[in-house]
């Protein structure tokens, strides 16, 4: 994910584009370019790090005359952040520039025609293929070239060119990420989102999926994939600059709550192949690793922890290898029996939770292999493990994690079956159906958001409670101890998440008349069970909100309120069972008038033991 922005006009560009490239950087910020037309051609500046350091240098560079340009704000997925990785990229002769965000999934082949025929490339980007592509494809017409260019393409990307020949015009196109184009009186620009357009305008038009649109300062021609110009509605935002920043949504735990099946779908896209298998190879990780190992231990803090013990049920049923998983804090002090037997699977949105990265340099001493799983490029864990898969969830700034949890589920699923594959625990066949079935959860996960409204509801009778219990059993357990927390860190709700079946053995003393309970019941080994102990929480007065996605008859007394979720493999339910715990806490959150995106006395990222 990262940020794009364009500007064509009569005023200078590169105040425009930096002040764009600002509001965009929640988007990205780990290197930030620009370039400009210029009389004597395109000038390219860019530098590693934030556009506070951009803007540097581009007042470094003295007056550079130019009405039109293009901009990025980087969140690297493809070569490590470094000014020679950061974006634009430009073609051979330097008449081509290019910005780029998403990830191009058919570069190396890309990479490997070009290099055939002369080309020399100076990073090692995705993205730089499709400058060199485009100079290839490019004869003097920039849509034309798009065109050509956009069918070449396998991935998701949101693209925008300038070419020396052509003075003040942009060519911009997009699948499967933001762009729209802000309408102005004589100038236009195009950015990834509506912050970056309000320095001149707040009418703006979405570019659909495949369109391809030449902007000039007087005019904006839109063209679908076959190159035939079409009519868009423009739209006028009704929304603050701060408001805009979150896409029109009150807080950003909202919006990457809504972000989920892109999290999930990028995580991965590229890491299915074409014949349904996982395949984590581009990160060294194959059937190899888990062969001959002895245990697998997952170490993480608070949902990270929570996510990983979601993957020990599907390591443990799926692939028949015991994992032991241990909060971080816990781990590193524990003289852990681990070592070279063992796999040490790390998991961290942020990748520099001081106890995670002490746990994963505590198991790589011990001489365990180590993976992690981080979601921020080139972070401490990052860097250390032996192996790391990246969850393509995009910068998460909400302090409660969402995305980057669910991301990380589908990334442990992927691990999970390649370790079911090399020990021969599921055949094949199973392994492709699994696959199948994963390539289809972002869907999944789009149908489940459907219940945002529900949620709302629910949180809107129960908000005043100043207690909760979750219960859920197998792979339920999991995900009502990540609902439990969300509530508390959110809402500042007491909660509590139990095994359904422990409840017996105390807690049980604590459900009142009115208590509300939150009941999972979607692992259909263990449904039944699961509703005898929802029986037993009933006839004590608890009122039950039951979230189940099998295909069950539900007794009416059971529960009194029933949330039913799409169907799906077992093990992947944890992915769509979270989405309604994670509406309730942020809605009981607002309703309790809580600062949503930054909950007291927490902090993103834990750096401190
Ligand atoms: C999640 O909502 C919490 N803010 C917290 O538990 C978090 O998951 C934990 O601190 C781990 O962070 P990390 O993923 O960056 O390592
Ligand atoms: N894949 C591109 C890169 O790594 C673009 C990433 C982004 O969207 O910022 O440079």
């Amino acid at each position: 994910m990262c940020g794009i922005v364009g500007f064509t006009g009569a005023k200078q560009a590169a105040p425009v584009l930096l002040k764009g490239l600002y509001t965009l950087e929640y988007r990205g910020y780990d290197s930030a370019g620009l370039s400009l037309q210029t009389a004597g051609g395109i000038r390219t500046i860019k530098t590693k790090g934030r556009v506070e350091e951009l803007e540097s240098k581009v007042n470094a560079a003295g007056e550079i005359e130019s009405c039109c340009g293009i901009g990025h704000t980087r969140w690297a997925t493809h070569g490590a952040p470094s000014d020679r990785n950061s974006h634009p990229h430009n073609s051979m002769d330097g008449t081509i520039s290019l910005v780029h965000n998403g990830i191009i999934e058919n570069y190396l082949e890309l990479k490997t025609m070009l290099q055939a025929e002369g080309v020399v490339f100076k990073s090692d980007t995705d993205t730089e293929v499709v400058a060199h592509l485009f100079a290839k494809c490019y004869h003097g017409d920039g849509v034309a070239a798009m065109l050509d260019v956009a069918k070449q393409l396998r991935g998701s990307y949101a693209l925008a060119v300038i070419t020396a020949d052509h003075k003040n015009e942009m060519i911009c196109t997009r699948r499967d990420n933001p762009l729209i184009v802000g309408v102005g009186e004589g100038e236009n620009m195009i950015a990834s989102d509506i912050p970056a357009i309000m320095a001149i305008t707040k009418r703006f038009i979405v570019v659909g999926d495949g369109e391809v649109v030449r902007v000039r300062p007087e005019a904006i021609e839109v063209y679908d994939k076959h190159g035939a110009r079409i009519e868009k509605e423009i739209q006028t935002v009704n929304w603050d600059i701060q408001g805009a920043m979150k896409g029109g949504y009150d807080h950003f735990m909202i919006k990457e709550i809504m972000e989920q099946p892109k999290a999930v779908r990028d995580s991965i896209a590229s890491r299915i192949t074409a014949d349904d298998l996982p395949d984590l190879m581009s990160e060294g990780v194959g059937a190899e690793l888990f062969r001959d190992i002895r245990n697998i231990h997952i170490v993480a803090c608070g949902s990270a922890y929570y996510a990983g013990l979601a993957g020990k049920v599907a390591f443990e049923r799926l692939a028949k290898i015991p994992v032991m998983a241990n909060v971080a804090s816990e781990f590193r002090y524990s003289d852990p029996i681990i070592d070279k037997h063992d796999v040490c699977v790390v998991i961290s949105q942020s990748g520099e939770t001081a106890d995670t990265v002490a746990a994963l340099r505590e198991a790589k001493a011990r001489g365990a292999t180590t993976v992690a799983i981080v979601n921020v490029l080139a972070s401490t864990a990052a860097r250390e493990a032996d192996h790391v898969i990246y969850t393509w969830a995009g910068p998460e700034i909400a302090v409660a994690t969402t995305k980057a949890y669910s991301a990380q589920l589908s990334v442990l699923y992927l691990l999970a079956l390649t370790a079911a594959g090399a020990r021969g625990t599921l055949t094949p066949d199973e392994i492709r159906y699994y696959c199948r079935q994963l390539k289809r959860l972002p869907d999944e996960i789009e149908q489940t958001l459907l219940c945002g409204d529900r949620m709302k509801e629910l949180a809107q009778l129960y908000y005043s409670s100043d207690d909760a219990y979750f219960i859920g059993r197998g792979i339920d357990y999991m995900t009502v101890q990540e609902g439990s927390l969300k509530l508390k860190e959110i809402a500042y709700v007491h909660s509590e998440a139990y095994a359904g079946g422990e409840l017996k053995h105390g807690p049980i003393s604590l459900i009142e008349d009115g208590t509300p309970v939150i009941a999972l019941a979607c692992d259909p080994e263990l449904y039944e069970k699961q509703i005898s102990n929802i029986k037993t929480v009933k006839a004590r007065g608890g009122r039950v909100i039951l979230i189940t996605n099998g295909d069950y008859a539900i007794d009416p007394d059971l529960c009194d309120h029933l949330i039913k979720l799409p169907a799906c493999p077992w093990f992947m339910t944890a992915s769509l069972s979270v989405i309604p715990l994670q509406f309730l806490a942020y809605y009981v959150g607002v309703l309790r008038g809580c600062d949503i995106d930054k909950p007291r006395n927490l902090a993103k990222s834990v750096t401190v033991e």
